[in-house]
């Protein structure tokens, strides 16, 4: 199964530990944007993996949603989140899925949006764009390192500021210093704010 759009591309590596993203907890740029913006509010998660961050969140005052559709990364996840949390885990496709409710106060991203394939990255900043509040925000960690090849798909510079100027302010911007190793030099902390133009 060489797809990275069906789950069991996903699935399998799980089942197998081959999970190089695996950052095995919280990184450092989310533990300081929780400290300095504890503020609450619903929070999505797409393609949450292992789930580390669900807890986190819950902790900073967050109504947390995560979402992966593989079935072995939302065991995981369940796991993670303990049984307080565990039915914030939903098993589906975070294009398809239908959130209720459907807005959202922040998305956090980490190594989903590499995880597509490029061509897929329009439909996700309008999913995103679709699911936030005016004036929410998408944060977390993006990649650049322009390959052919992946996943991990990373990005141009020029790539990124296209993709999400349509819907986006970048409100920062600050290299990673704990990356993985797949990541390492290549990830930076964004936060993007959902902006009231270009609204879909
Ligand atoms: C590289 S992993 C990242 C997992 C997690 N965010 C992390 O930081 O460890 C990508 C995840 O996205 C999930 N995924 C990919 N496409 C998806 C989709 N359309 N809907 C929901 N989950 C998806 C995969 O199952 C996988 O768990």
């Amino acid at each position: 199964m060489d797809d990275p759009n069906q789950p069991e591309f996903w699935n399998s590596r799980y089942e197998k530990g081959e999970t190089p993203w695996d950052f095995g907890g919280a990184p450092a740029a989310l533990k300081a944007f929780l400290k300095a913006k504890p503020k609450g509010g619903r929070v999505l998660i797409p393609g949450c993996g292992a789930g580390h961050e669900i807890g986190l969140f819950a902790a900073a005052g967050y109504d947390v949603t995560a979402i992966d559709f593989a079935p072995a990364a939302v065991a995981r996840a369940r796991q993670a989140a303990g049984p307080a949390l565990a039915d914030r885990v939903l098993q589906g496709d975070f294009f398809q899925h239908e959130f209720a409710p459907a807005s959202f106060d922040l998305i956090y991203e980490r190594t989903f949006l590499c995880a597509l394939v490029p061509g897929r990255r329009t439909a996700y900043r309008d999913r995103v764009a679709q699911l936030l509040k005016h004036g929410a925000a998408l944060v977390g960690f993006f990649y650049y390192q322009n390959t052919v090849t992946g996943p991990p798909f990373g990005f141009a510079w020029s790539e990124s500021d296209e993709l999400f100027g349509r819907h986006f302010l970048l409100t920062k911007d600050i290299p990673v210093k704990d990356s993985v190793g797949v990541f390492a030099g290549r990830e930076r902390w964004q936060e993007q704010r959902r902006t009231a133009f270009g609204a879909s």
